[in-house]
């Protein structure tokens, strides 16, 4: 059995395809043991709760430095043993310290197709707001390995998605999350827990 962490920030959607894909047995031979938000308002702990799974939050508020921030988030990720840890719209930069001990056991779902609209500045409808000021035709989701920068691990998987004339960035939004995100990164997730994408040291 795949013990998945997520780490979550805000809504929760993708936590919440997650769910529903374990739920349906679309996943498999995994289960969500923890999710952790740094946001104490996320909607994605009351789905986490809602699902009966343990859900806590660790606000960098709570802490006297950045430092101990990342030594509670550590501590709070070895404690439930993961093999897998997913960031569904984690909006934290995972500190060194964390990439090191789960090398090649975190990954990451972005809103764009990487290498286009993505790093340091790059999130949530920041995403969508730079692919309409572009005005590119095609956009879409990608799920990625996490390495020590900032969206540049090893791609897992892509779709893309078209931008409509009209679109604001919200619409483009919620067209990327249900044509793409809530499909791929419970795909990744299936497939590495058949063993089909291989993870941890070594990989
Ligand atoms: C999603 O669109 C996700 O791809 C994005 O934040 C949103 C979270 O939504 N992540 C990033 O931008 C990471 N750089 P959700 O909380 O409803 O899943």
């Amino acid at each position: 059995m795949l013990r998945v962490a997520v780490l979550v920030s805000g809504g929760g959607t993708n936590l919440g395809a997650l769910l529903d894909a374990v739920d349906s047995h679309r996943i498999e031979n995994a289960k969500i043991v923890r999710v952790i938000s740094n946001n104490p308002n996320a909607y994605a702990l009351t789905r986490a709760k809602d699902h009966g799974v343990e859900a806590l939050c660790i606000s960098p508020k709570s802490f006297e430095t950045r430092e101990l921030f990342n030594e509670a988030l550590l501590s709070a990720l070895k404690e439930c043993n993961p093999d897998l840890i997913v960031l569904a719209g984690f909006l934290v930069n995972i500190p060194e310290s964390i990439v090191k001990t789960f090398k090649n056991r975190i990954i990451n779902i972005h809103p764009s197709l990487i290498p286009s609209f993505c790093g340091k500045g790059y999130y949530g409808l920041k995403v969508h707001e730079a692919v309409l000021a572009r005005g590119v035709k095609v956009t879409g989701a990608t799920v990625h390995f996490v390495d020590e920068g900032i969206d540049t691990g090893r791609i897992i998987a892509q779709k893309a998605v078209e931008v409509m004339p009209g679109d604001t960035p919200e619409v483009l939004q919620k067209r990327v999350m249900e044509q793409a995100e809530w499909i791929i990164l419970p795909e990744a997730v299936a497939k590495i827990a058949r063993g089909e994408i291989s993870i941890g040291e070594g990989v």
